[in-house]
Order: C-alpha cells, then structure tokens, then sequence
C-alpha cells in the first residue's frame, strides 16, 4: 500500500515498502512545504519540468541521496550536469523501476530552467506513477487537454493531483472537467495558495466535483492507497 505524503504547491512523496519517491522536490523555498530539502530520505527524484517551483532542490537531495532523477531527456541531462544520476525518458514512455512503472504524459505548459527560465529542459511532462499496484497521476503543471479522456480510458487511476491555481495551470473551471475525463477513484487538488496569484479554493473545487471523493490535504498530510 503505497502512502502519499504531499509538502504543498506540487511536492508529493510516494513511500511504499523500501521505496521512496519525491515527485518535484520544492522544498526550501516552498511557503507551504514544513519540510526542508535537508529532511527529505529518497532513492527517486521524479521532476515534471524545469521551473523552479518544480525542480527545486533536486540538485542538493539528489546529491546527498546519491537518488536517481526521473526526467525527459533534456532535463535528465541537465542533472548529469551536476553530477547527478539519471533516468531520462520522454513523452509516451514507459519503464519499470525496481519500485514500479513510470509514464510520461504531455503536459501544456512551459520548460525552462534558471531565473529567467532560458535554459531550454525541454517540454514539461505530466507522470503516471504505479506502485504497489496502485496508479498515480501527477499531471505537473499543464491546462485542460482532451486526452485526458484517453489517460483515464487507458488507466485505473487510483489518486489523481489536479492543479486548480489558474494564471499558470487550470483553475477550477477547467480542474472540475478534468476529473471527469480522467475519472480517477480519489483526487487531490493542488498548485494552489502558494502565492497570492493562485489563491483559489480547494473547498470551492471539491463542492463542485461529482462522482469522484476529493481530498484536501494540507501541506505535511498523508494518504494511504
Ligand atoms: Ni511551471
Ligand atoms: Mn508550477
């Protein structure tokens, strides 16, 4: 039974036996996270796209982890760059890791790595974790897309994380209709709060979601699957 353990923004830890994930470690400069990068025990690190929000203190735990980053091949490589060791994979990808599988799946959105994001980390992907025999979607940042039908057709989803932050990601709207393409059996909202440009409302998100049990997690809360 994999448990899921979410540190705020997009920052989720997936512990299940021996394993330890951490799915874009946005740690130190996370207003919501009560954990620092220094806290964090893991053998994965699984980064959806360059942003700082999203990569955040891979370099440091994956340095003092001796962890593998799972990434798409432009920022996988990256990582090797300072010294890291890597899993790069791209789009439409799948492996199976000692821990369980990994697929990547578009995402709408940007990819770009340093202050002014120029560093070019190629296109942000969305991730399809299975572990324990459970299956996670971690979308990373992205708007609505209409495959989302064909991910959750193609899928059981057991627990879905949803942006609904809006300005950068969807928001509500497009969130509520996300759930229905993917229909996942439990969702957790998330990407939202972190600053004032994302204050939506999880409570708002979860009153109008039907059919499918949405969680509220608060930053340092867990789920178990
Ligand atoms: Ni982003
Ligand atoms: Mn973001």
């Amino acid at each position: 039974m994999p448990k899921v353990t979410f540190y705020g923004h997009s920052c989720v830890m997936i512990t299940e036996g021996k394993h330890k994930l951490i799915i874009d470690p946005f740690l130190n400069d996370n207003p919501q996270s009560p954990v620092k990068a220094d806290d964090v025990d893991v053998d994965y690190i699984l980064v959806t796209h360059g942003h700082g929000d999203h990569i955040g203190d891979t370099f440091s735990i994956g340095k003092r982890c001796k962890a593998t980053v799972i990434a798409n091949f432009e920022l996988a490589n990256l990582c090797v760059a300072e010294g890291l060791d890597i899993h790069p994979m791209h789009i439409g990808g799948a492996h199976d890791f000692d821990f369980g599988r990994v697929k990547l799946t578009i995402a709408h959105h940007g990819g770009g790595y340093g202050a002014d994001a120029s560093r070019y980390t190629g296109p942000p992907v969305g991730m399809l974790v299975t572990i324990g025999g459970k299956t996670i979607y971690h979308p990373g940042d992205t708007g609505l897309f209409y495959d989302m039908k064909l991910i959750g057709e193609m899928n059981n989803i057991d627990l879905a994380f949803i942006p609904i932050g809006d300005n950068f990601t969807m928001g509500i709207d497009d969130a509520v209709k996300a759930v229905e393409f993917l229909q996942p059996k439990k969702v957790v909202p998330f990407h939202y709060k972190t600053w004032e440009i994302i204050d939506n409302e999880p409570e708002e998100f979860a009153s109008r979601v039907k059919g499918v049990e949405v969680i509220i997690l608060k930053p340092g809360e867990s789920l178990e699957l």
